[in-house]
Formats: structure tokens, C-alpha cells, sequence
């Protein structure tokens, strides 16, 4: 009924502390297979079926280009793997590598990894979520840093099936089933507090309520569990946060963007404690840019061209910061 989340729904019934999300998902994906974000993920399924044979136990999750596969196919079916990217467009999240063949993507995600990366508990044997995922570039970077079991959820069809390709590229289903992306949003995750570290990576500033998601992602965490939080920042004391009026960077949903000391008390408010600034860096144009992949406007186009430091409408050009931070107890 299912279909492609029936062995997680299966692996989830074993295991203690999941278990009972059981009450709550198959629900939640039977509604999104009646959506019409559904029906449109199971269009783009279809798109996979040519690709259906090719298998692989080779890949390489710690490298900036996550790669599946090695550099075997022929020249017809390079022209093929090229046209399946191109019905899956637009890419935002990665750089990947498929068979050899580079998918070039809107962001170089690597930087983003390799900024927090160095600053984070060991991800080895960790049961892991990742909020907003995309279309799970960050996973399977965690997946190569030993994750126990790695788990993204996001709402968004395209980026679903973005990831199913490579999954599935996977022979071995010991590493593929490590490793899933749901269709959900955070929204209707039950308070699972299952998970010993949780990421939410550029979501924060889209939800209208910042602190309720800041109260969900700690719901998910076990006791003394980390919190990664990547997040859009402004230069500000302790008083500042920008609520932008309209557009910020030409984004529509854009609710709420904190300075560093302010999003530090926010934390600590909500009840996290050994809550740490780690860096923040506005991002540049080599880190996201329009590709043969992105065709639409990227980063360059919401910027001020007279002064790159500013957005299209005048607030600070985007500045994306990086905090951990744990669940009370053990
Ligand atoms: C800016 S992207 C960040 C992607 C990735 N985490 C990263 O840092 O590169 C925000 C993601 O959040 C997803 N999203 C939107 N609404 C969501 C929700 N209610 N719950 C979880 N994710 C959501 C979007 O589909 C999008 O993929």
C-alpha cells in the first residue's frame, strides 16, 4: 500500500523507540500518496525506471561529489544518465556523481558540511534525523560519517525522488536501508525523542513559528541529544532580529531572521542547554550559483549589483550561522 516505504515502515516496527510513529505515518503516507504532490513524486518515479538496472556496490558519501557506481557506461547510456537529470531539474542540493557522470548542482552543499562537520559530535553509530533534507545531499554525508540509521524528511516531491535514484543505485540493501527520506513535514512528526542527533539546515527562517520548531526539533532528540542548527543570521546584539517586510532575497517565505546573540538566547529559552555559536559566513556566489541543472535565478540575481553585501531590497546579503546545542538530561 505503501509502496517504496513499506521496509521502513517494517524496520521501524522493530525497533523500541520508533515504533510507535507507526501510529501516526502510514496515515501520513497514505495522504501524501493521495495528494497531488504525489501523484506528481510518482511521475518522476517513472522517470527512474530506465535507470531501473543500473547497480552498483560501489560509492563514495565522503567526498564533496557524493558518487554511486563507477565510470562504466557507454557512450549512449552517458547521454541517458544526462537526460535523466535533466528531467529531474532543477537540482539544488549536492554536487552528485552517478556512474561517472557529474550532476552540477545549484549549491556546492560540501561547503555548508564542511563547515559544520569539524564541530559536531561523531555521527558514528548515531541514529540520525535531518529536517528539511532536500533532496538529501547532507545524508548521505552522514551516512559516510557511520550513521547508524539516517532518516530525512521533506515535504517537497521532486526532491524525494531526486534522492530515490541514487538510493536505488545501491546493491547492497544493508547500506540503502540505513538510509531514508520521507515526504513529511516537521509538522506531523509525533514527539518521537528517538533521535541522538538532529539537524535542521535552512529551515528555521521559512517557518511562521521559529520557536514552536525550535520545540519540535528538541521533541525528536533523546536526552542530552544534539541539535545542528544552520540558520540565516543578521549582524545585530542581543535586541536584533529581522522580520523582513516583504521579499528578503526576492524569497517570499522569509518569517524570521535572528542576529547570533539573539538566536542564542532563543535556544536557551526553549529549554537547550550547552548551546554554542560554531561560525557564520555569508554566502558567496561560488557556493550558489545558477547551473545547466538550475536554469532559473540563483544568488547572483538577489543581490544588490551595486553592492553585493545587500539583498535586492536593501537588508544584509544572506549570512548563514552554525549552533549545536543538546537536550537537557543524561
Ligand atoms: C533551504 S532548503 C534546505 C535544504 C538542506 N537542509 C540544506 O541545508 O541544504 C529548505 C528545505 O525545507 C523543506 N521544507 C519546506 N517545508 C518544510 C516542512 N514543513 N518541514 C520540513 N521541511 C520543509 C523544503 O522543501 C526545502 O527542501
Amino acid at each position: 500500500m505503501f509502496g517504496i516505504w513499506q521496509d521502513f515502515l517494517a524496520n521501524i516496527a522493530t525497533q523500541d523507540k520508533l515504533a510507535k510513529w507507526l501510529q501516526t505515518l502510514p496515515n501520513d503516507l497514505q495522504n501524501f500518496v493521495n495528494s497531488k504532490e504525489g501523484e506528481e513524486f510518482y511521475k518522476h518515479l517513472k522517470k527512474l525506471e530506465r535507470f531501473q538496472n543500473f547497480k552498483s556496490d560501489k560509492f563514495n558519501l565522503n567526498t564533496e561529489y557524493v558518487s554511486f557506481g563507477d565510470d562504466s557506461l557507454t557512450e549512449r547510456q552517458k547521454i541517458m544518465t544526462k537526460e535523466l537529470f535533466k528531467d529531474l531539474m532543477p537540482w539544488r542540493k549536492g554536487p552528485y556523481e552517478l556512474f561517472g557522470q557529474k550532476a552540477e548542482t545549484e549549491w556546492l552543499s560540501f561547503k555548508k558540511w564542511d563547515r559544520l562537520l569539524p564541530h559536531i559530535s561523531s555521527l558514528k553509530d548515531r541514529n540520525v534525523l535531518d529536517v528539511g533534507c532536500g533532496n538529501g545531499y547532507h545524508m548521505w554525508r552522514m551516512l559516510g560519517e557511520g550513521a547508524k540509521q539516517v532518516i530525512g524528511i521533506d515535504p517537497c516531491a521532486l526532491f524525494v525522488a531526486q534522492f530515490e535514484l541514487f538510493k536505488r543505485c545501491i546493491s547492497n540493501t544493508d547500506i540503502s536501508s540505513r538510509i531514508n527520506l520521507l515526504p513529511l513535514g516537521i509538522e506531523q512528526l509525533p514527539e518521537l525523542n528517538s533521535f541522538d542527533t538532529v539537524f535542521s539546515m535552512g529551515v528555521l527562517y521559512h517557518r511562521r513559528s521559529p520557536i514552536d520548531h525550535l520545540y519540535q526539533l528538541q521533541n525528536q532528540l533523546v536526552p542530552g541529544g544534539e541539535l545542528v542548527l544552520e540558520t540565516l543570521v543578521i549582524d545585530g546584539d542581543e535586541d536584533t532580529i529581522l522580520i523582513p517586510k516583504d521579499r528578503y532575497a526576492k524569497m517570499r517565505n522569509v518569517w524570521y531572521i535572528p542576529s547570533v546573540p539573539a538566536l542564542k538566547i532563543l535556544l536557551e529559552r526553549c529549554g537547550y542547554v550547552d548551546v554554542k555559536f560554531i561560525n557564520q559566513e555569508m554566502t558567496t556566489i561560488e557556493e550558489q550559483r545558477p547551473t545547466e541543472l538550475m536554469i532559473t535565478e540563483s544568488l547572483p540575481d538577489f543581490l544588490d549589483p551595486k553592492d553585493p553585501t545587500k539583498t535586492i531590497e536593501g537588508y544584509q546579503a544572506p549570512t548563514r550561522a552554525v549552533f549545536t546545542a543538546h537536550k537537557k538530561g543524561k
